[in-house]
């Protein structure tokens, strides 16, 4: 059996009612075994300053060594204004410097994009994708994950209601572990 691979899970959006974190959690409670889901917190990071590169704020510099000595990175966001959600945006920024000592290098990665909306916050998932090519983050093609009608998605407990949903999402992390398998760093 393969090694566990510690997923740092990234969330796009700070409300507390957020359909992406909500995803998050269930995706963790579906996630086949070798992965290990966690959300990593981006609420409290400052905003970035390259000024701070010598001697970053506390907690940019454990975000970003919680980046580093994770196996493999998942983004779950929504769209604002046909993008990426500033607080994702500054988070990622965050990680990646100083210049050639970023934490995201290497780090098998993947996207799922949520809205309300019925084109599933594409606009974000490819804006993401654009860093994720620069910053070296081997992100998974295929399956693509654009999900709309994030409105109707869960039950009273967060669970996801659609049995095809929650298929896809499944199909999604097997194909994500054996995406990391094939192209981690260092494999276990
Ligand atoms: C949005 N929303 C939105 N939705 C979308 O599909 N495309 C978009 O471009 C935008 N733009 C946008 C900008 C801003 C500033 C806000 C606050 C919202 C709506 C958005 O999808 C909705 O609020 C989601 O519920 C946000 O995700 P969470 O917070 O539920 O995870």
């Amino acid at each position: 059996m393969a090694a566990t691979r510690n997923v740092a899970v990234l969330v796009g959006s700070l409300r507390k009612d957020s359909f992406n974190r909500k995803l998050a959690m269930a995706l963790k409670t579906i996630a086949p075994a070798p992965l290990a889901l966690e959300i990593v917190e981006i609420g409290q990071l400052p905003l970035y300053n390259q000024d701070d590169d010598a001697n970053p704020p506390p907690a940019s510099a454990t975000f970003k060594k919680r980046i580093a000595e994770s196996d493999a990175v998942l983004f779950v966001t929504p769209e604002y204004n046909r993008s990426v959600p500033g607080v994702l945006k500054n988070a990622i920024d965050i990680a990646s410097r100083p210049y050639g000592k970023s934490a995201w290098d290497g780090k098998p990665g993947a996207v799922i994009s949520v809205s309300p909306g019925a084109i599933g916050a594409f606009g974000a998932n490819h804006h993401l994708r654009q860093s994720l090519v620069f910053l070296n983050v081997p992100t998974m093609t295929q399956p693509e994950a654009y999900i709309g009608g994030a409105g109707d998605l869960f039950d009273d407990h967060g669970a996801i209601k659609k049995p095809e949903t929650k298929q896809f999402l499944e199909k999604f992390l097997a194909a994500f572990a054996h995406w990391i398998e094939k192209t981690a760093k260092t494999p276990g």
